[in-house]
């Protein structure tokens, strides 16, 4: 557990005299969470449904369904203007939409949901289907891959740069990029200086694509957002290269986290490789399951709006909440053994995706992705194993993500 923690005190007084468990739950420090994220998330379980962590600038920790459920559906009484409330030094990023409030969130979720709507998300699947087949041939040819960064970061690339308005091209140096939040805090990066640089280098790239697209319109994100106005104002540049920022931000690393973690259980278990092949029909029940156990995003912020009691305790106007969805989404109330990867539970009910006004714009078109990759190569590669894992670590920032994943095609040696 880390040291330096900054404390809210008047927060942890009323944690406290409410009989409720402190403790210093430190994602942006602690070890433990590059090690196994989201083992220690669930582990917090352990300190009830509602807990306060002193770590960083002090926070409310949320473990059960239910809350988080509701929570995240009251954009009233909960906003979403924070949304790094674990880290000491809060990067000085502005996401559209995700740190709006209704009404203006309203206005903008609008404007973006015909670029990742059920027809675009059609339209992109061809594409997913020829990346995961030249990149599994790739592989076959191989004989294993980093699945990380062979497979898992290039088809969200593939299937979305050029929709963003961004070269193929660049892919390498975009991903590269873009992923550098992931790998920066306190520790590392303690002024925030690489952070506020990676930043810029997105912004600088997105500058010229809407400069350029402002010229000569094409059928992409930039060009479409350029079109459109709110309250009867066209959009502004700062608002067009925010969204873009964001959409970026959210498409690459989110997909690619959830399709390593489901891919290093499936190197696990032949059992279930064998019924993807045998019965291709549970393949949208074991993308629900991945997003359920998985979650590339198993923690989002919110911040108390009003003074409220919630479950006897009192929670103050600017008190920040952390819900833990992977441990919601592992709530045995709700789902029968919890930890079994059951392609065959039902109806998705998880918070994966997370619930209310903000639930993940992009979820048709990252289920779309998780969907194809199992189908494309499974077909191509049914039998792998999993490559030496003794240097197996994670980024740790709003998302997480493994740094690589080994894995060796065919059974593995008796
Ligand atoms: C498996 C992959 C993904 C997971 C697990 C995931 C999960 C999430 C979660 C948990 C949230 C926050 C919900 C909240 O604050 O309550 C979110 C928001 C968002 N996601 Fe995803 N996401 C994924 C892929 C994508 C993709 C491919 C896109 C495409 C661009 C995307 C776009 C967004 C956007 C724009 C938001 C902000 C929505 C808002 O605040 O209104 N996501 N996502």
């Amino acid at each position: 557990m880390s040291q330096d923690t900054v404390t809210s005190a008047d927060a942890e007084a009323r944690a406290r005299a409410a009989g409720v468990t402190v403790a210093d739950f430190d994602p942006e420090c602690d070890p433990a969470f590059k090690e196994d994220p989201l083992g220690t998330i669930l582990a917090a379980q352990q300190y009830g449904d509602i807990f306060y962590s002193t770590a960083a600038r002090g926070f409310w920790v949320v473990t059960r369904y239910d809350l988080c459920r509701e929570i995240s559906q009251d954009a009233a009484g909960y906003s979403n203007r924070e949304t790094f409330t674990f880290y000491r030094n809060p990067p000085p990023v502005f996401q559209m939409p995700a740190n709006l409030d209704p009404p203006d969130h309203t206005k903008i979720r609008r404007l973006i949901a015909p670029l990742l709507s059920p027809a675009v998300v059609r339209r992109l699947e061809p594409r997913a289907r020829a990346s995961v087949a030249a990149i599994a041939g790739t592989v076959a040819a191989a004989g294993g891959c980093d699945f990380m960064a062979d497979v898992a970061l290039r088809i969200p690339a593939e299937v979305f740069l050029e929709h963003m308005g961004l070269p193929l091209a660049r892919a390498d140096e975009i991903i590269a990029t873009r992923l550098l939040p992931g790998k920066l805090n306190a520790s590392n990066d303690p002024d925030g200086t690489l952070l506020a640089a990676a930043v810029a280098d997105v912004r600088t790239m997105f500058e010229e694509v809407v400069a350029e697209r402002r010229r000569r319109p094409a059928d992409d994100i930039p060009s479409h957002l350029l079109s459109q106005t709110v309250d009867g104002e066209p959009l502004r540049d700062e608002q067009v290269l925010q969204l873009c920022h964001t959409l970026l931000g959210t498409s690459l690393g989110t997909t690619a986290s959830t399709m390593a973690f489901l891919f290093q259980r499936l190197a696990e278990r032949p059992e279930l490789r064998r019924r993807i092949t045998e019965t291709p029909e549970i393949v949208d029940g074991l993308v629900d399951e991945a997003v359920r156990c998985f979650p590339a995003i198993p923690m989002v912020a919110r911040t108390v709006r009003n003074d409220r009691d919630v479950r006897g305790i009192s929670w103050k106007e600017g008190d920040r909440l952390l819900l833990l969805l992977s441990a919601a989404n592992a709530d045995s109330d709700v789902f029968a053994e919890p930890a079994h990867v059951d392609p065959q539970r039902g109806p998705a009910r998880h918070l994966g995706f997370g619930a209310g006004p903000h639930r993940c714009a992009g979820a048709l078109l990252a289920q779309m992705e998780l969907r194809v990759l199992i189908e494309e190569w499974h077909r191509r590669i049914p039998e792998y194993h999993l490559g030496d894992l003794s240097d197996l670590t994670h980024e740790v920032s709003v998302a997480v993500r493994m740094t690589s994943l080994p894995l060796v095609v065919g059974a593995p040696s008796a």
